[in-house]
């Protein structure tokens, strides 16, 4: 896992460094120049593999604040090298930073070439180092002109820290915003570079290690407290399949699921789920469906009995509940849920709400009280505006802030899903998620991935010691959505189904196998 930053986080971090560890803060400044020299040149030698890449050009746009300073650096080092490079001063001279202003000292020594009125279309790469997480309202005037005809012009653009216009920590865009191919981050990626749009603009993100020192005055680490997001070697920490085990050790998913003419729903969340490696999966569905799921999946086992003593046996045989894929939300779906939301939640079994289970919860929000730390919601924009009744655009204005509210209300784990998942639980755990493509919103997506979490619960489920559910999810989010990064090579994203999301699933699922 790596860790996601606010920008208040970061200027803590920043100032521990400099102010308990006593790292001089050109110091820091020049670690950050050099990394984005290295990108850059790494850019430049790769469209020039003959190594004649003299002729190209380097515009360096700086801004009065640090990121100002971190970018005059940048040029000064690219010149060094023997890269024609330019500075031009987008910020006003008599605000400069101390450190801005000593970049600026320097480079003048180094005679690194300054110009006042760049033409845009002759330069290979510019940097941007106009703002960074300094970025305190709207970008008007000059400042917005300039990032037009930045973004206008052909250069491959490289963002310092964070591209200029993007909030750090909404990823929203302040008036305008410069459009990245790479942002070089320094030290930790922050928020606005995972949530959309701010994720869009950033391009491909490179994290550089700048020798940030992660202690607060008291010695405890800030970073702990950031949220995080997964990456591939995480796929290892899944739990190995017992040598051992038999189909009863690797998990038992019942799944509340399915309405008359809503079978599909059901077997996808099923499917996923036994290809995910649950062990048995039992639909508890209605009459209608039966016929149809036992047809288009043999591999799983369908009652259609709801009676008390049935369902007193298919909860206690099973370890993991998934109830809502396409359960319908008229009486017989209501009842259905209530029995195994109430009952399930008594027997202490970890419990998935998607779909139609959310819909209902959001008619009945008295059954919360059914809801514990074992609990996995998954809501998608709609069905959390439904349980919140916030609107959508406020959700997403900060859609971290609106998961935490909503697990610390519920008490269970929260899953907002978008094109940047955020998964938040009471005890303050937040991941951003940073797999998947926009192929994958497509019907039956979502039914998808309940059957994966369901899938993740279950390899946990004999584990002595678990994680909390929270990171449960966030591994099956991130699983869900790299399914999506590998259909997306065969399919694309108009093609993409969520069929093809179950079939790329062993092998994601592969990987975490070595
Ligand atoms: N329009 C004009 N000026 C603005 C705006 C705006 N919309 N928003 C902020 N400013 C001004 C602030 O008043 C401040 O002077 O820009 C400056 C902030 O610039 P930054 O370089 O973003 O902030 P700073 O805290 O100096 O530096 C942070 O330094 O550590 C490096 O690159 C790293 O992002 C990081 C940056």
């Amino acid at each position: 896992m790596k860790k996601v930053v606010t920008c208040s986080q970061m200027k803590l971090l920043d100032h521990e460094t400099i102010h308990s560890m006593h790292v001089p803060s050109l110091v820091l400044m020049e670690r950050a120049a050099l990394a984005v020299r290295d990108e850059i040149v790494k850019y430049l030698l790769g469209k020039n593999p003959d190594g004649s890449w003299q002729h190209e050009r380097v515009l360096a746009v700086c801004g009065s604040g640090n990121n100002g300073g971190d970018g005059i650096a940048i040029a000064r080092l690219l010149h060094l090298s023997g890269i024609h490079t330019e500075i031009f001063l987008a910020g006003n001279p008599d605000k400069m930073t101390e450190e801005t202003r000593r970049q600026w000292e320097i480079a003048a020594s180094y005679q690194v070439p300054v110009t006042n009125n760049p033409v845009w279309s002759e330069y290979t790469v510019i940097a941007d180092g106009i703002f960074g997480v300094g970025l305190s309202r709207e970008i008007a005037g000059k400042y917005r002109e300039i990032i037009d005809c930045m973004n206008q012009a052909e250069a491959c653009k490289v963002a310092v820290d964070i591209p200029s216009g993007i909030h750090g920590d909404t990823g929203a865009i302040l008036g305008v915003a410069f459009k990245a191919d790479m942002t070089v981050t320094f030290a930790y990626r922050k928020r606005g570079l995972c949530l959309y749009p701010g994720r869009m603009y950033a391009g491909k993100v490179v994290t550089a290690d700048i020798g940030i020192y992660d202690r607060d005055p008291k010695g405890i680490q800030i970073a702990e407290k950031a949220a995080c997001h997964m990456e591939q070697t995480d796929l290892a920490e899944l739990p190995l399949r017992a040598p051992w085990g038999n189909k009863g050790t690797f998990g038992k998913v019942l799944l509340i699921a399915g309405s008359p003419g809503m079978c599909g729903a059901a077997c996808l969340s099923a499917s996923a789920a036994l290809h995910g490696g649950a062990g048995m999966v039992k639909i508890q569905t209605v009459e209608e469906n039966r016929v149809p799921l036992q047809t288009l999946l043999p591999e799983a086992m369908v009652t259609c009995e709801f009676n008390e003593e049935a369902n007193q046996k298919n909860l206690s045989w099973c370890d993991v509940l998934v109830i809502g894929p396409g359960l319908g939300t008229d009486g017989v779906g209501r009842e259905r849920m209530f029995w195994f939301l109430k009952n399930g939640a008594a027997a202490k079994k970890p419990v998935v709400i998607d779909a139609d289970g959310l819909n209902l919860l959001a008619e009945h929000p008295e059954w919360q009280e059914f809801i514990n730390e074992n609990t996995i919601l998954t809501p998608h924009m709609g069905e959390m505006s439904r349980l919140t009744g916030s609107s959508i655009s406020h959700l997403k204005e900060d859609p971290a802030a609106a998961a935490f509210e909503f697990a610390d209300r519920s008490g269970g784990a929260c899953v907002l899903k978008d094109a940047c998942t955020v998964i938040a639980d009471q005890e303050e755990h937040l991941y951003f998620n940073l797999s998947g493509n926009s192929g994958m919103a497509t019907a039956g997506s979502g039914d998808v991935l309940s059957g994966i979490t369901a899938a993740v619960l279950c390899m946990y489920h004999s584990q002595e010691e678990k994680p909390p559910v929270s990171y449960q999810a966030a591994m099956a989010v991130y699983i869900h959505g790299r399914c999506g990064d590998f259909a997306l090579r065969k399919k694309g994203t108009h093609g993409m189904t969520a069929q093809d999301l179950i079939e790329a699933l062993p092998e994601i699922l592969k990987l975490s196998e070595g």
